[in-house]
């Protein structure tokens, strides 16, 4: 088989852009009914308004003028200037032809060109079962160095469990808000993700937690909101207006799922059902608004035990394993 033709994508270029993301499309959804992928649109503005903290690279693999296969790469300016992410997709009907290889190859070049030593991905098991990109990584001397589970429940949720799970914990206050987070809870909101960042699970991922500050907040802020409506929950305790915790659910504008993003509670405020009720805060919010929403989506590394028997309680259910695997030069 002769080997498919690779070239970068030009991301101004809107036909180019389709004809990627519809063979990303093809692969991600292939054997995978939940799987979640970005949509077109908003693929579009993240390439198309690129972050001042991030590089990203766009290989498409070509056969008779058909985009047969896709690479990512994503190259952070800031900070793990040794890291390299990486993402390959092929059309199912295209696979073992060498496609995949070939696209390999072709970022492996530019990665180690940019002095990148470490490489990361991202791939889906079903749930007790294996996939190709699990061989195929693992052909390439990658190893699973983390594991999540990616888990989903239905919207709305019933609504007597939904009622029994909304309890209000004593002494804090739930505040809200959309999109842009208000000047009052800046800082607060800053040293909440800033603990995130720290706190959640990576296994053996070789990369040091980013450190965001007003910049980089703004930045993703703005850069969000071209195609997402972000709702965050936070905890204030009343006492003395401490920030306890918070919670974010992400609304792709162009489609009907919901992304239940980051969820924290302060050390010295844990262990008292913070993280439900900001859940639930986030949730009621959704369905009050956002009624179209017919599914909402997370990850949790099952190590994890206090967010995953939150997910579990709160009704979220196993859908398949993701894999993040590494190769170190
Ligand atoms: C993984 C994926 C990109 C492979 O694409 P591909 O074009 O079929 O890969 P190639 O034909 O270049 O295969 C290269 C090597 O990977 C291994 N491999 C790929 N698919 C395999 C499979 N189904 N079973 C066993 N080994 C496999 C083999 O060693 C193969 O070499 P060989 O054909 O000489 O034996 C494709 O299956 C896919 O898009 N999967 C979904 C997305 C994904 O998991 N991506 C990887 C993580 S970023």
């Amino acid at each position: 088989m002769s080997a498919p033709t690779i070239s970068f994508v030009d991301v101004h270029d809107d036909v180019a852009l389709a004809a990627w993301h519809g063979a990303e499309s093809a692969s991600v959804n292939h054997e995978r009914p939940l799987a979640l992928q970005r949509s077109l649109p908003a693929l579009t503005a993240s390439v198309q308004h690129p972050s001042a903290f991030v590089r990203r690279v766009l290989l498409a693999a070509r056969r008779d003028g058909e985009v047969v296969g896709t690479a990512e790469l994503v190259l952070s300016q800031t900070e793990n200037e040794h890291l390299a992410e990486l993402e390959i997709h092929v059309r199912p009907e295209h696979r073992r032809r060498g496609t995949g290889a070939a696209l390999h190859q072709a970022v492996d070049e530019i990665r180690r060109a940019d002095g990148r030593t470490t490489v990361i991905g991202e791939l889906y098991l079903p749930l007790g079962g294996s996939a190709a990109g699990l061989d195929f990584a693992t052909a390439l001397g990658f190893t699973s160095v983390h594991t999540e589970e990616h888990l989903a429940m239905r919207l709305p949720a019933d609504p007597i469990t939904a009622d029994l799970l909304t309890r209000e914990v004593p002494g804090y206050e739930i505040v809200t808000w959309t999109g842009r987070c208000p000047d009052e809870h800046r800082a607060a909101y800053l040293s909440m993700r800033n603990q995130m960042n720290l706190d959640v699970p990576t296994g053996q991922i070789d990369a040091t937690p980013v450190v965001i500050h007003e910049a980089r907040l703004a930045d993703s802020e703005l850069r969000t909101a071209r195609s997402y409506i972000t709702i965050v929950a936070a905890a204030r305790r009343v006492a003395d207006g401490a920030m306890g915790g918070y919670s974010v659910v992400l609304l792709d504008r162009s489609d009907h799922v919901a992304l239940q993003d980051d969820t924290l509670v302060m050390p010295e405020h844990r262990g008292s059902g913070l993280g439900m009720q900001l859940k639930q805060a986030t949730r009621a919010i959704v369905e009050a608004e956002h009624p179209e929403r017919q599914a909402i989506h997370t990850w949790t590394d099952p190590a994890n035990a206090a967010m995953y028997r939150t997910n579990i309680s709160f009704g979220f259910a196993p859908v398949e394993i993701l894999h993040e695997m590494q190769r170190v030069d």
